[in-house]
């Protein structure tokens, strides 16, 4: 089956992953439509940098990325009754801060890692020094254009939004924390009982990856000026999807496969990482990455047909093969 594994327990989902796997494909290519041209033409704008920082920058930004962030931010924003026209620099915003993490999420120092998105990771295809620069030169222009783009009443708070999800006490703190695991900085967790690993692994994903979709969503419903009621249907969705997307993330390193997934593959196990399919096992990894996927369509069905895609998004998360 193209696309997808199988969404064969989901409550609510469409009962064929193909035509799923189809409908999710073709809405997340109208996203990459509407936001690889604004990113596009945004990093166009005259620059005084050399052309080699600006060649690392295009190379990562505009590389075949699933543009998740820039969608929940344009269907947030739909949800709440917005255009995706007055949510476009917040999308932007946050793929520039996804894609700098990427690049130093694979440095040397970091996973070490040569293949992102079916290419030559930043460091590999320029060099190391030039995509530290590049990911730090994303990080800034990240907050140059929510600041610029988004509504002046809003745009304080936006870039408020995008500064805690990507900062010490998430982005960056759950990188932190992931590498502390790793490296045998914090106390051996051999003995732990498997429910409080969970539970730890679970902090560290909410603040590492689920933050940055957390604001991705709350972004967008302030560029639509959405309701509280909106914004909390949307906060819960967030939370669950993340957890979600990074379940499937680690079953993918166990079983995808390098060419679809663009990345390396089994590289988790190699480093003795603490994942969902290593605490839980595969089958129960999936189970739960179905329920979450559950709650988090559950958690926006008061908001109606306008946040079909979210739902459809978050079923597909977890049955994605990329
Ligand atoms: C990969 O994120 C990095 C993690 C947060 C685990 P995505 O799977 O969204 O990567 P792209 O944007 O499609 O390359
Ligand atoms: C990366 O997590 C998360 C961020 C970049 C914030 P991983 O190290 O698990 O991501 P992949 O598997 O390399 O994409
Ligand atoms: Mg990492
Ligand atoms: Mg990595
Ligand atoms: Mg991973």
């Amino acid at each position: 089956m193209a696309g997808c594994q199988t969404v064969d327990n989901f409550a609510g989902a469409p009962e064929d992953a193909v035509a799923l796997d189809a409908q999710v494909q073709e809405s997340l290519g109208h996203v990459r439509s509407f936001v690889d041209p604004f990113l596009s033409a945004t990093l166009s704008k005259s620059s005084r940098s050399v052309p080699r920082l600006h060649d690392a920058i295009r190379h990562v930004l505009l590389a075949p990325g699933k543009r998740l962030r820039p969608a929940l931010t344009l269907w947030a924003a739909s949800a709440c009754g917005g255009t995706w026209d007055s949510a476009a620099s917040a999308a932007a915003a946050v793929e520039m801060i996804h894609a700098y993490s990427l690049v130093h999420d694979d440095l040397p120092s970091m996973d070490d890692d040569d293949l992102r998105r079916g290419q030559p990771t930043c460091h590999r295809a320029f060099d190391e020094a030039t995509a530290i620069l590049c990911g730090d030169a994303l990080q800034a222009f990240a907050f140059e254009i929510l600041a610029k783009g988004m509504p002046k009443t809003v745009a304080g708070n936006a870039c408020e939004v995008l500064a805690q999800a990507a900062g010490r006490d998430a982005l960056v703190g759950g990188q932190m924390d992931d590498l502390a695991a790793e490296r045998g900085w914090i106390e051996d967790m051999t003995d732990v009982p498997a429910s409080e690993k969970i539970a730890w692994l679970e902090r560290i994903h909410t603040r590492k990856t689920g933050a940055l979709f957390s604001a991705a969503l709350e972004l967008g419903a302030l560029a639509a000026g959405g309701s509280e009621e909106q914004r909390s249907a949307l906060a819960a969705y967030g939370q669950s999807f993340g957890l979600a997307f990074q379940i499937a993330d680690d079953l993918l390193d166990v079983e995808g496969s390098e060419v679809s997934v663009g990345k390396r593959v089994g590289k988790d196990a190699e480093r003795g990482k603490l994942t969902f399919p290593s605490i839980l096992g595969i089958e129960d990894s999936r189970k739960r990455a179905r329920t979450l996927a559950n709650d988090a369509a559950s958690a926006i069905s008061k908001l109606g047909t306008p946040a079909k895609d979210l739902v459809q998004l978050a079923h597909w998360i977890v049955s994605r093969n990329h």
